[in-house]
């Protein structure tokens, strides 16, 4: 589990499918999302099954501290060895929880979880232009815009326009090294220079 300044992201639970299935067919939070289609119980089982077999999809359950219940879902797809890149995915499943904190919160832990423990170097995502929560929530936790798609996506009876963005690994800071004022005399002597190396 991690744990963040308001919520913790870690597995799931099967006391979390009931609000995960609602919440895969809540109408109004898909016009933020995708094209709506209902999702039944199983597939949305097995999403949250199988995101820990899948090597190129990791899935996190968020939760508050100190309590069990679910408040949403972070879903990191995409994994790309070769390009060190995935897309990341959030929802806040209902609104009383949603403009608290709790979703930049679990997205800089995710974004540190892909840093950290999948080496990535890119983590993009796509957000809609006329979704201000999110786009703020992203920009909070370290995404910056990099274009727009004019008119992407079809939802819920119109045409959107549909915003990229991408966050990007922090420079790397040296592990073991030792800063060389602290460095003893004695060290100095024992290093191998490079001219000594085999
Ligand atoms: C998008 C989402 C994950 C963001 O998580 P969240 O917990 O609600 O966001 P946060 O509270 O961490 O941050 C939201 C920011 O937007 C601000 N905000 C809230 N309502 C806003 C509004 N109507 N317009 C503009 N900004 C708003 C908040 O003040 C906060 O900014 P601040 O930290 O500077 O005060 C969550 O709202 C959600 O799941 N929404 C429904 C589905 C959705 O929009 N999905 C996005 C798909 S890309």
């Amino acid at each position: 589990m991690l744990i963040g300044a308001k919520v913790n992201i870690g597995p799931f639970v099967p006391d979390d499918y009931g609000a995960m299935y609602c919440w895969a067919n809540d109408v109004a939070a898909a016009r933020f999302d995708a094209t709506f289609r209902p999702v039944n119980l199983a597939e949305v089982v097995r999403q949250c099954d199988s995101a820990g077999k899948d090597a190129s999809r990791v899935m996190f359950a968020i939760r508050k501290h100190g309590a069990s219940a679910i408040i949403g879902y972070l879903h990191i797809q995409n994994i790309n060895a070769v390009h060190r890149s995935a897309d990341i995915g959030i929802r806040i499943g209902e609104e009383k929880n949603r403009g608290a904190g709790y979703g930049q919160d679990a997205l800089a832990l995710g974004l540190d979880y892909c840093w950290r423990h999948l080496n990535l170097n890119r983590v993009g995502l796509i957000v809609f232009r006329n979704n201000p929560r999110a786009i703020k929530a992203y920009q909070a936790a370290g995404f910056r815009r990099e274009g727009c798609l004019k008119k992407f996506f079809f939802i819920d009876g119109a045409f959107v326009d549909v915003l990229l963005m991408a966050a990007f690994a922090p420079a790397r800071r040296k592990r073991g090294g030792v800063p060389a004022a602290k460095t003893s005399p004695a060290a100095d002597q024992m290093a191998v220079r490079p001219s000594q190396a085999a």
